[in-house]
């Protein structure tokens, strides 16, 4: 089935970068790995962030930590995403970043997780303008690749400075704001402010990302029309869709896009194993591609009965065989519902 056109667009420029189209894979935890960030650049995701990495981590460099921040060259361009709330360590991981080769570093703004918050890191760090404003501006002087940061809109309702942070960011020398539409207390609750997003966007020169509950191209599309934003990132969809990139793509690029069959799932699958087989043991491997499974399946007729056993074989070639039968015959009759509806209701950002 051939869905949507629209009118024609090209390149765009984010930051230093020129990029094909302006829709990007949002930074995950345990999810947007080397494996998977490179599997959503193959399915053209504009760029890619790796999940956060603790920058004080990154000074011990326990073998963890450092993992982390491992790449490939077909990820390019690839930013590699810090946290933390020291201003030694924030500006000597971004060094450390910078060494590894990395085309940008990312700092976590938006971390709503106690744990991070406590320390004043993650979107805790929202809350003082004035000495954010001196660790951006020393981690900008202490590199030369591009800073960026990723927000929330605020702490809470009375506290939504994400305007002020913004100019803050701007007069540090960072070079673009990716802001997820909802405050620290919002969690994952209630729905992205996409207004407050564009009223920011109007109000700064500076490039701004916006992020928050974009469930298909379509809307991915819109928000860059609607809001103005510079780029839009999608996260937890590009795991129930791991097409949207393409299919936003398409949509940019004035043609309509054509909806996923049986091979493309059955090819998405083979390359996530060899990716996932070339980073981590088989067993760990499996592990790790259950729940991928899981989200690709949902919607589909029997995913409910498909999950369960996914789950609970553990011989990880009969998992294999299981999914490449299920994506073999069932990739037409999706229930497109499943797409919209709230899942994994937490996060790092
Ligand atoms: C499981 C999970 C892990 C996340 N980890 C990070 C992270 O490491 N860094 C970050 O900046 N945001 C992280 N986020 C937040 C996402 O990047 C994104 O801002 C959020 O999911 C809203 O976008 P979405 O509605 O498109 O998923 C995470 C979100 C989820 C669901």
């Amino acid at each position: 089935m051939q869905m949507g056109s629209t009118v024609s667009r090209g390149a765009i420029r984010l930051g230093p970068f020129r990029l094909d189209h302006p829709f990007i894979i949002a930074p995950m935890a345990g999810i947007t790995d080397s494996p998977f960030r490179r599997l959503m650049r193959r399915r053209k995701s504009a760029l890619v962030v790796s999940e956060l990495v603790s920058a004080t981590g990154i000074q011990y460099a326990g073998k963890k930590t450092l993992d982390l921040l491992k790449y490939e060259e077909e990820e390019r361009p690839v930013g590699l995403q810090i946290f933390g709330e020291d201003p030694d360590h924030l500006c000597k991981a971004a060094q450390y970043v910078e060494r590894l080769g990395a085309d940008f570093v990312d700092l976590n703004m938006g971390c709503p997780v106690p744990k991070v918050v406590k320390r004043g890191a993650g979107s805790a760090m929202c809350r003082d303008p004035l000495g954010l404003s001196k660790v951006l501006s020393a981690m900008v002087r202490s590199v030369r690749i591009p800073v960026t940061i990723k927000i929330r809109t605020g702490w809470d309702a009375n506290s939504r400075n994400a305007l002020e942070i913004v100019r803050v960011a701007a007069d540090s020398g960072v070079t673009w704001v990716a802001i997820h539409g909802r405050t620290r207390a919002q969690g994952y609750s209630g729905l992205a402010d996409w207004e407050l997003i564009g009223e920011i966007k109007a109000k700064t020169a500076l490039p701004i990302i916006g992020n928050g509950d974009v469930s298909t191209p379509e809307l991915a599309l819109e928000k860059v029309d609607r809001y103005g934003v510079d780029a839009v990132m999608v996260g937890r969809a590009a795991l129930r869709n791991p097409f949207i990139f393409e299919q936003a793509n398409e949509l940019w690029s004035g043609r309509g896009y054509r909806l996923p069959d049986s091979g493309s799932y059955l090819s998405l699958l083979e390359e996530q194993r060899e990716l996932l087989l070339g980073a981590y043991e088989p067993r760990y491997a499996m592990i790790h591609m259950r729940k991928f499974l899981a989200w690709y399946s949902s919607g589909f007729p029997g995913c409910h009965e498909f999950r369960s056993k996914v789950f609970t074989i553990s011989d990880p070639e009969v998992v294999w065989d299981l999914a490449r039968l299920f994506f073999e015959k069932c990739t037409s009759e999706r229930d497109m519902k499943f797409l919209s509806q709230p899942f994994l209701m937490g996060g790092h950002g």
